[in-house]
């Protein structure tokens, strides 16, 4: 089933492959899992695959061309130019290389992945406007753009969609830019949908959880070696919303994957959610969330069991708290 994502002519599947683990971002990874995790993904019924350019430094756009090269025409595909090449004459440059790393000819949306305040955005979007003309892309939009930046980018160019952290254990997009997106027509595509796989109902701890994606705002930087931010976090408000998590799955007998996805689907102005696999096993198991739908006294009971960690971690949507948005 597709539907026509916001403002473009695009028929996408409501399930995003994200595939940025198959580069190896969280660790060891086999390049033939990869494929796999790609190709059992595009089985299920997903025909919309997220990458960029900053993952694995052009591996994974070659990755999806290895994989599913011969099912381009099947394919939306949306990748990203990383913050570093804003600048007009790097965008055009970087797109380029994007296109041969995927082996098509247009790339279907094309985003700017974080924001960067030493180019001015009107100068980044005149460039994607200028690779629109071209016929080099087909739509572009943003990635990790707070309530100001979505602001500046919406009264400078037609935004097709701005690609943000959401989950259950990460809502701090709805105090403004989640409003924003919904008032300007800005479908939202959710990342790390799973939490990086604590959602996946792997964990009944917080404190079991890899030590390398502790990293985000939830977790204490004075517990945890690998986050880079100086929060103390929101763990017990974290460790309660996982409880009440368990104690749904017990109750209605779904998993917690279907909890986690089924509730951001139900949420407004989501276009897209967005997972991420490492193998074909777990690619297999997303054919069952490609039409959950979660009844309202589920949602209801989901949303509540989140809101006091949504107010604990407050309205800063930078997920690993490095300042970058606004
Ligand atoms: N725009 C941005 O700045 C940005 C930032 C981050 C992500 N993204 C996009 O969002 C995508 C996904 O987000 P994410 O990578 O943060 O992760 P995610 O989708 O929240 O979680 C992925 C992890 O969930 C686990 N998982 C998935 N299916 C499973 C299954 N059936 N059984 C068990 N575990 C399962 C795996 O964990 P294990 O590894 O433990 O197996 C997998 O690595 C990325 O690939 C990328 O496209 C965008």
């Amino acid at each position: 089933m597709t539907t026509t994502f916001g403002n473009t002519d695009l028929k996408t599947s409501p399930l995003v492959y994200g595939c940025m683990g198959g580069a190896g971002a969280f660790g060891k990874q086999e390049e033939q899992d990869s494929i796999e995790a790609l190709r059992e993904a595009f089985n299920c019924g997903i025909n919309f695959f997220d990458t960029a350019e900053a993952y694995g430094s052009g591996y994974s756009e070659q990755l999806l061309k290895r994989a599913l090269g011969n099912k381009r025409s099947e394919m939306v595909i949306s990748s990203k130019v990383a913050r570093d090449n804003l600048a007009p004459a790097d965008i055009i440059t970087a797109c380029d290389r994007s296109l041969r790393n995927l082996g098509t000819d247009v790339i279907d949306i094309y985003m700017l992945h974080w924001p960067n305040r030493d180019v001015p955005l009107a100068e980044s979007i005149g460039a994607l406007k200028t690779l629109k003309d071209a016929g080099k892309i087909r739509w572009y939009g943003v990635s990790n753009f707070g309530r100001h930046d979505i602001d500046e980018a919406t009264d400078l160019g037609e935004i097709s969609v701005n690609q943000l952290p959401y989950h259950l254990f990460f809502r701090a997009i709805e105090f403004e830019v989640l409003p924003k997106c919904e008032a300007a027509g800005v479908p939202i595509m959710c990342y790390s949908s799973l939490m990086q796989g604590l959602l996946a109902g792997k964990y009944k701890s917080l404190a079991e959880f890899p030590v390398n994606r502790a990293r985000t705002r939830m977790f204490d930087h004075r517990k945890w070696a690998e986050a880079t931010h100086t929060e103390e976090g929101a763990e017990a408000a974290g460790q309660t919303l996982l409880d009440e998590l368990w104690a749904l799955v017990d109750q209605t007998g779904l998993s917690m994957e279907d909890l986690a996805i089924g509730w951001l689907k139900s949420r407004p102005a989501v276009g897209g959610v967005i997972v991420g696999t490492r193998n074909g096993a777990q690619s297999r198991a997303l054919k069952k969330l490609m039409d959950v739908s979660l009844d309202p006294s589920v949602l209801e009971a989901l949303t509540a069991a989140s809101e006091l960690l949504k107010v604990e971690l407050g309205c800063d949507i930078d997920m690993w708290g490095k300042n970058r948005t606004r």
